[in-house]
């Protein structure tokens, strides 16, 4: 059967700091700009998870894309939205919350979840300028 890649995007707030401990406050200050911000800064996140896979001849779907955001939701939404990544969310104890780190932390979530389809890649926007794109390797 031919093989497509489907994509559905989610969305969530979230507030964060970037900073290294073992930097000084002027170094913090001067790699990391105004995301190093002490008192957290908050940004409109938008995820394009896209998932691989064959056909089902049954359905015509690689995977019912409802199905896909109902992953999406439990699996990252629930975790991330509405929440200050570094006070609230375990996954960045210890990880400083870029936008490489969240769509990182991210596919681990994923992947598993999103079985017997193939997660082919992940796109965090971070704002409508910058994104990343993560394939797992
Ligand atoms: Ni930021």
């Amino acid at each position: 059967m031919p093989r497509c890649v489907i994509t559905r995007r989610v969305h969530f707030s979230a507030a964060h700091r970037l900073w290294n401990p073992s930097f000084s406050d002027a170094e913090n200050a001067g790699v990391f700009g105004v995301c190093n911000n002490p008192n957290y800064h908050g940004h409109n996140y938008d995820l394009d998870i896209s998932v691989e896979g064959e056909i089902d001849p049954a359905t015509g779907y690689v995977m019912d894309v409802q199905r896909l955001k109902q992953i999406a939701t439990e699996c990252v939404v629930s975790h991330l939205d509405h929440k200050n990544l570094n006070v609230d969310v375990p996954w960045f104890a210890g990880l400083n919350p870029t936008a490489e780190n969240i769509a990182v932390v991210c596919w681990r979530v994923l992947q598993p979840a999103v079985r017997p389809a193939t997660l082919k890649r992940i796109r965090l926007w971070e704002t409508d300028r910058n994104y990343v794109d993560y394939d797992g390797t």
